[in-house]
């Protein structure tokens, strides 16, 4: 993982995305550029583990280009793909809710950017909008319940 500095190209695209994207609409111009300043752009390689399953939830990620593979452990060696998420997609959301550990592993089916909130900025933005909390919640129980379930 590498992490870059966000230009203003970046900045642009990342308060569009928050924006427009499922759940930061609600955030106020004043709340958005409380947040953006704290956000990191993170360059992965094809292949990389952003975290593994059981780790410790530190932050959360939205993907700004590339994909990701989520993915459980199903036997010893056999790895069942749970999900493919792509450019304008989130992860991470569900141990920064329920603090407990990542539910599973997420690793860069490409090369991959993805901009980084820590839990604390996740927090706040949830804390600030009720609603995208809210969203949020439900969004994080229907993955955990469909993951859970995965066979
Ligand atoms: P978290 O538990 O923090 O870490 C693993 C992440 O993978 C999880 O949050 C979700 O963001 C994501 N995830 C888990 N299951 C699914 C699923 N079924 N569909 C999409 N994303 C998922």
């Amino acid at each position: 993982m590498e992490r870059l500095t966000l230009g203003a190209a970046e900045m642009g695209v990342l308060a569009h995305m928050m924006r427009k994207v499922e759940l930061f609409s609600p955030l106020t111009v004043g709340q958005l550029e409380k947040v953006l300043p704290h956000v990191m752009l993170c360059s992965y390689a094809q292949g990389e583990k952003v975290f593994k399953r059981g780790s410790a939830g530190d932050a959360f990620y939205i993907i700004y280009k590339g994909k990701v593979d989520v993915r459980i452990r199903r036997l010893l060696l056999l790895w069942k793909k749970v999900a493919s998420l792509g450019e304008g997609e989130f992860f991470g959301e569900t141990a920064l809710i329920s603090d407990r550990p990542r539910s599973a592993t997420v690793i860069c089916a490409e090369p991959t950017l993805l901009f980084t909130l820590l839990a604390s900025d996740f927090k706040f933005i949830l804390h600030e909008n009720p609603a995208a909390a809210e969203e949020m919640q439900s969004i994080a129980t229907q993955r955990k319940f469909l993951t859970s379930h995965a066979k």
